[in-house]
């Protein structure tokens, strides 16, 4: 926002966060941001703080606090989107937007607006579809942006339209670019970033109940996906079966989805969700049983090292990790684990203490008895099997992400399994 010209200041109620960003320190991996931070740094416009306070002044006040799952239910935990609404409220004046972009139950906008009637104050559900590894570009070259605002029998009210014209001049320099903008009430717009993650998460079960199919055939999931996804009604993109997905998105999203739908009465309407989540936990457990096909039955006391622990490459995010979960299941069943991560070892080990980490690829194998692929960074994928064979005790490797040649690896002498690969 800052670097699109605006004065911004971004309130956190992490002291430790805060003083990284004042500093020009971006908090977490994501490539592009330090250099983002350091160029918008020495214009003044971007300034952070821990008191609320110091949001009163801005005419548009974006919520992005987290939702995530609520410990021992589906439902999303809304407690962090209270406080910051309640604390921001004493410093709101009329005129002022407040602009959530949090991903909620469907129903949060429309019970928070009511909060704010007799303020002169206006919300807005603007849904944000960022991708960790990529949330520069996706930021200030959105691919749509969608605006949800207070509206009656489908047509804005007048204090809506003020709203929207506020956030067309936030958003000027993308939308000058051409950026699709959809303009919606409270219910679409919180609906559409759940459906959106909700198909995205089904093309991924989808593919990997394919390679389960695969696996009890013989066939190969991935001309598979290549076949199918020529049929432009289909597509390739999101069909690389594997380990599955996790984060801190996907799972609790489409289990908030359900929770929120069985509240609304309509709970048939998603229950394949459930199935959705059920293939994407099973590859998880399948991974570790493909490790112990290779090794002879049993992983107790065997070296092995994992490759990547961040949920996705190009982030150090750890949040519901598949790789984190496939090395922590091998440590509890008793094989000796090292887990490395180009980014992510940090943030792995603050979550399992107990499991070894290594700061390279090449340390990690040492003497290892089991490789796997969980996270395909580029430098994973770019591994050279001959080189990486000397280091090892065996050479085996279960590639979780279908990143490799298997060509290649089995003629360097490796065992190579992969999920729904002969
Ligand atoms: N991470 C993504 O890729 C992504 C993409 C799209 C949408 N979302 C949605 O955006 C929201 C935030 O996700 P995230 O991954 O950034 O979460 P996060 O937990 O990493 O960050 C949330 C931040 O909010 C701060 N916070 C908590 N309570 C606060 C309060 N009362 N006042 C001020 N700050 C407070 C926390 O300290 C933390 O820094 C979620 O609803 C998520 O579903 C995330």
């Amino acid at each position: 926002m800052a670097s699109l010209g605006h004065d911004v200041v971004g309130v956190d109620v992490d002291p430790g966060k805060v003083a990284r960003l004042a500093a020009g320190t971006a908090p977490f991996y994501e490539p592009g941001l330090p250099e983002l931070l350091a160029e918008v740094g020495d214009t003044g416009r971007l300034t952070f703080s821990t008191d609320m306070a110091d949001a009163a002044g801005a005419r548009v006040h974006f919520l992005c606090v987290g939702t995530p799952q609520q410990h021992g239910e589906f439902r999303a935990d809304l407690s962090y989107v209270e406080s910051a609404f309640e604390a921001l409220v004493p410093h709101l004046a009329p005129g002022d937007v407040v602009a959530g972009k949090s991903t909620v139950p469907v129903g949060t906008a429309e019970d928070l607006a009511r909060r704010l009637v007799g303020t002169g104050v206006t919300l807005v559900w603007n849904p944000e579809f960022l991708r960790e590894g990529f949330a520069v570009q996706d930021t200030l070259h959105p691919d749509r942006l969608v605006y949800g605002l207070p509206s009656e029998e489908g047509v804005p009210t007048p204090e809506g339209d003020a709203a929207r014209a506020l956030l067309d001049e936030v958003y000027a320099t993308p939308l000058a670019e051409g950026t699709p903008l959809v303009v919606t009430d409270y219910a679409t717009a919180q609906l559409v970033k759940v459906a959106a993650n909700s198909f995205l998460a089904t093309k991924i079960s989808f593919i990997n109940a394919m390679a389960e199919l695969c696996e009890a055939t013989g066939a190969d999931v991935t001309r598979l996906a290549d076949a199918i996804g020529y049929d432009a009604r289909i597509g390739r993109r999101f069909l690389n079966a594997g380990l599955g997905f996790g984060g801190g998105c996907l799972p609790k999203d489409i289990r908030a989805f359900m929770a929120r739908a069985g509240e609304l009465g309509v709970d048939q309407a998603l229950s394949f969700l459930r199935e959705v989540d059920a293939i994407n936990m099973r590859r998880r457990v399948r991974v570790v049983d493909l490790v112990r096909e290779v090794s002879a039955g049993s992983i107790v006391g065997r070296r092995i090292a994992v490759l990547g622990a961040a949920f996705k490459p190009d982030s150090d995010d750890v949040r519901d990790s598949p790789a984190l979960s496939v090395a922590a299941q091998m440590q509890l069943q008793g094989a000796q684990v090292t887990v490395t991560d180009p980014q992510a070892v940090e943030n792995a080990r603050a979550k399992w203490p107990d499991i070894k980490f290594a700061s390279s690829a090449q340390e990690a194998v040492q003497q290892a008895d089991v490789v796997v692929l969980a996270t395909e960074w580029a430098e994973y994928r770019a591994l050279d099997p001959a080189e990486l064979g000397d280091l090892v005790a065996r050479r085996a490797i279960v590639d979780g992400r279908n990143v490799l040649d298997p060509a290649a690896w089995r003629a360097a002498g490796w065992t190579y399994r992969a999920l729904g690969r002969p």
